[in-house]
């Protein structure tokens, strides 16, 4: 078995706030990333694709067809937006790294047949938050058939 990842960059703003707490119960809570106004990062996304090297092509998939399933299915949605308002996900889930992580696996996962030819699956993702945050999704290992039949996309935290 073999493993492939590729890294993305993409930049994009939160604000970490919760509509059920008060705003001093949020600032404790969130600190600086409950600034009003929002703040940015410039994230590092991580795509690993898991599965047999092809024997014809010696790849286990195609970069351009990561490159193109990523580009299209979550940079073009994330590039300089604002989380918060911008991405539908996020209209009731708080944006911590952790819940902008498990809502791009499960896109990645819900266009991955589209874009990818080989047998090769997803079977991790990181996000770098900031040098010190890292964030990390694991796929657990099933059959592709498997994996189609009971996928159950883990999904971000709803806070109302
Ligand atoms: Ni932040």
């Amino acid at each position: 078995m073999m493993s492939v990842t590729r890294r993305y960059y993409f930049s994009a703003s939160h604000r970490l706030h919760l509509r059920d707490l008060s705003e001093r119960e949020n600032e404790e809570l969130y600190g600086k990333c409950n600034n009003p106004f929002g703040h940015g990062h410039d994230y590092v996304l991580e795509v690993t694709a898991q599965g047999a090297t092809d024997p014809f092509t010696g790849q286990v998939a195609l970069r351009r067809e990561l490159d193109d399933l990523v580009r299209e299915q979550v940079l073009n949605i994330f590039e300089h937006r604002n989380i918060n308002l911008d991405i539908p996900q996020f209209k009731s889930a708080v944006p911590t790294t952790e819940n902008i992580a498990l809502v791009i696996a499960d896109l990645l996962r819900e266009h991955w047949n589209a874009f990818i030819s080989s047998q090769a699956r997803l079977s991790r993702i990181h996000i770098q938050e900031t040098d010190r945050n890292g964030f990390e999704v694991l796929i657990p290992s099933t059959t592709r058939r498997e994996a189609e039949e009971n996928r159950e996309p883990e999904t971000a935290g709803v806070h109302g």
